[in-house]
Order: structure tokens, then C-alpha cells, then sequence
């Protein structure tokens, strides 16, 4: 039998094939974003009550009403923005899930998506299952900041809407009230509408602030602004995010919602509930960037080239040029296979593949995870003959 093809993704996710090659090579996987070290005992305590209290069937549709409120005061309390529990908050069973009902909200066969790539690998198939076309502009190597004519360029009378992350897997750059500035110039006088991707907004480091498209008081209006707290909260496998917008997208969003999955685990939700309204949680940006922090330190041991710390996000992302010709996604095999840690290809998030010789490294790991898999990467050797090997050998790796 003949089923047809609803996107043009090949075979399984990069994340998907990459885990299980790790698996089976006993890698140290520093390639899916997910963090290796245990969820704050508080949180885990909290779902386990949940269930001892009887929280144990389908909680309302648009979410448990204490967790709506608890996200709209932490909304107020972080980005000084009055977010309707009861009519702009819907919880969803993750980020994905969120993303892919807000394009099911609003597309129809024919319309043009503008992505920015590279790009989570979800975005371009979530499109094309609903009949549209992604648009793709790459983004500015290798600082990944937007190219405003290119954006410009890219919209027809088709464009329907734009996806923007921030801050960005896989590159960790993050969006400056400039950037939501130069995209509300480019979307006035349109009917464009933002779907803005915000699943590490806590996680910006070095005093940077992360501005939430809610704060753009032009853009909020026309946006599905997308969250997950397994990102935060280190509890990937929960599966609970949540989708802020106004009343009539929020509507829309509801109307698939309701039939896709109705409802959301709710012992889950009574625990995030719980645990976000207490008045002091763990500083995750301070967590985080210390992780980043040493894995850099380590990588200096390493022959990779970095351009850049992240400033946000769960990854680090460094340049082989020096070490291989090999493609990035052979690249991340090898090093899966010959020196045992997984890594991500960058390649992976560009519709057509292409490959700057970059690979993405998760740092939401525990240091000595971290430190395993650099120990194993340093004795990584050049392997190009045109190159400055013999100054990189020599530890001069280069870091901006
Ligand atoms: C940019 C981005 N968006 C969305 C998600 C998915 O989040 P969730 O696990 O809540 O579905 C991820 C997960 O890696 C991500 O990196």
C-alpha cells in the first residue's frame, strides 16, 4: 500500500539516530538536549504528591487553572507583562507539540512559512504536513545573527507567518529588542503572523536579558509565543509547555487543542504549579552558564575552533575545519564511534543540508560528564594537511 509522504524529512531525527548510536557505542552523549543530572528533589516530591492526592484524572482543557495563574504571575514578576491565565494560556504536552498546533491553527495548503535557519529540526516538517511551504533564510555565519534584507526578500503575498527562536538551538545566539524591532517594520501593514519559539528563555547568560516577543507590544499582538518548562526545569521527559497568546489566536489554538490531545498530564501540572509558585527558585541561568563556562575552559584542550561562547541555550556550537575534511554529519560519526562522544551535526537543521563543518555540543551535563567527554576529544588529532594543524596542536585553540 501506498501512504503518502506528509513532509519531506528523511527517516528518523538527527537526535533520535544520534542517541542510539551513542547508545551503541557506549558514547558519552553530549548530542540531544536533554540534561543528565536529576530534576530539583522539591519538583519530584511535588508530582509524587500530586498522585497521593488524587490528581490523577484529565485536568481541563485549556490546563489546570493553578498552573495558568502561576504563569501569569511569573510572567508579571519576570518580564512586567499582564498575560490572562484564563484566555491566553493554554498548556500543552511540550514545546513541539505547542508549535505544531500553532501552524496547524492558522496555515492552509498553499501559504509560505519564513524560517530561519539553521532551525530545529521540527519547524520545515510541522509546515509541510499542514500544506505549506517553508521559506528559508539562513542566518549570518557565524555570529547567527538575522540578515534583514534576506528576511525582507523572503516575503511574498503568500508568507502567512514567520518562526523565530530565541535564544537559538543550535547556535545559543539570542534575539535584542532591535531584532523584534527590525521584524515588527518588516510585518506592519501585513497579516504575518509570529510563531516565537522561546523553549530557553531563562537560560541567557553573562547579565544578557532575554526579551520575550510579549514585551513587543506591536508583535504581541499577531504571535503565539511558545514555552516548555522541561527546559527550565531540567524535567525533559515531562513533556509540559505552554502557548501564550492573545484571546482570538488563543481561540484558534483551542479548536485543534481540543481534538489532538485535549488534555495535559495532570499530576504533572499540579507539580509545576506547586513549584512555580514558590517564592524563590533555583537560579537555572547561574546553573547553566557555569556549565558552559567549564565545558569551555575544557574545549581548550581540544583542536575545535569557537567562535563564540553561547549566550544562551543548552549548546555550544564549534568548528572542525581544522581537525577534518569528512562531511559534519560522517564527522559526528566518527567521533561517536572512534572516540566516544555523540554530538550533533549542523547540517541537520538546514533544509538543504548544508554543511559549514559545524557541530553542536549539549553542556546541560554534570561536569564530570562534561570532563569524560573532553578528556576523550583532546586527544583528538588534526587530520587536514592545508591547514594551521601544527598551531593548533601546539593548544592555541582559538576562542572569541
Ligand atoms: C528550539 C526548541 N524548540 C522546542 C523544543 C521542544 O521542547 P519540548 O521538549 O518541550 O517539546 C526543543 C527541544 O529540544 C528546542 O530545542
Amino acid at each position: 500500500m501506498q501512504l503518502p509522504q506528509k513532509h519531506s524529512a528523511e527517516g528518523t531525527t538527527i537526535f533520535t539516530v544520534m542517541s542510539a548510536l551513542a547508545q551503541q557505542h557506549s558514547a558519552i552523549n553530549l548530542s540531544q538536549g536533554f540534561p543528565d543530572f536529576p530534576v530539583d528533589q522539591r519538583l519530584g516530591q511535588l508530582l509524587h504528591e500530586a498522585v497521593q492526592e488524587g490528581f490523577n484524572q484529565y485536568a481541563p482543557m485549556p490546563g489546570l487553572p493553578q498552573l495558568r495563574q502561576a504563569i501569569s504571575n511569573d510572567f508579571s514578576k519576570r518580564y512586567g507583562v499582564d498575560v490572562n491565565p484564563d484566555t491566553e494560556i493554554t498548556i500543552t504536552p511540550g514545546a513541539t507539540y505547542a508549535i505544531y498546533t500553532a501552524f496547524t491553527s492558522i496555515l492552509q495548503p498553499g501559504d509560505e512559512v519564513i524560517v530561519l535557519e539553521p532551525a530545529y529540526d521540527s519547524y520545515i516538517p510541522n509546515i509541510e504536513t499542514n500544506g505549506a511551504k517553508a521559506i528559508t533564510v539562513p542566518l549570518i555565519s557565524p555570529s547567527f545573527k538575522v540578515d534583514w534584507n534576506k528576511v525582507k526578500d523572503a516575503i511574498s503575498a503568500k508568507t502567512k507567518a514567520i518562526i523565530v527562536n530565541t535564544p537559538h538551538n543550535p547556535t545559543g545566539a539570542i534575539w535584542t529588542r532591535q531584532d523584534w524591532d527590525q521584524l515588527a517594520a518588516l510585518v506592519r501593514n501585513t497579516d504575518i503572523i509570529i510563531v516565537s519559539d522561546e523553549v530557553y528563555e531563562q537560560l541567557v547568560f553573562d547579565g544578557k536579558e532575554h526579551y520575550t516577543v510579549l514585551q513587543h507590544a506591536e508583535l504581541r499582538k499577531r504571535s503565539f509565543a511558545i514555552y516548555s518548562f522541561g527546559k527550565v526545569f531540567n524535567n525533559t521527559g515531562w513533556k509540559i509547555g505552554y502557548c501564550i497568546a492573545p484571546p482570538d489566536f488563543t481561540k484558534a489554538f483551542r479548536r485543534i487543542h481540543q481534538f489532538l490531545c485535549f488534555s495535559v498530564n495532570t499530576p504533572a501540572q499540579y507539580a509545576i504549579a506547586t513549584y512555580l509558585s514558590q517564592p524563590r527558585l533555583p537560579d537555572v541561568a547561574k546553573m547553566m552558564q557555569q556549565k558552559r563556562d567549564y565545558f569551555l575552559d575544557l574545549l581548550k584542550k581540544t583542536p575545535f575552533k569557537i567562535y563564540g561562547p553561547a549566550a544562551g541555550s543548552y549548546f555550544q556550537t564549534v568548528s572542525y575545519e581544522q581537525i577534518s575534511d569528512m562531511p559534519d554529519r560522517e564527522f559526528a560519526e566518527y567521533l561517536t564511534k572512534e572516540y566516544g562522544v555523540a554530538t550533533i551535526p549542523i547540517s541537520a537543521f538546514y533544509l538543504g543540508k548544508k554543511d559549514d563543518k559545524l557541530i553542536r555540543f549539549c553542556f546541560a551535563k554534570k561536569e564530570e560528564t562534561l570532563a569524560k567527554a573532553v578528556d576523550r576529544l583532546s586527544k583528538l588529532q588534526p587530520m587536514v594537511t592545508n591547514t594551521h594543524s601544527s598551531a593548533l596542536l601546539s593548544g592555541l585553540t582559538q576562542q572569541g
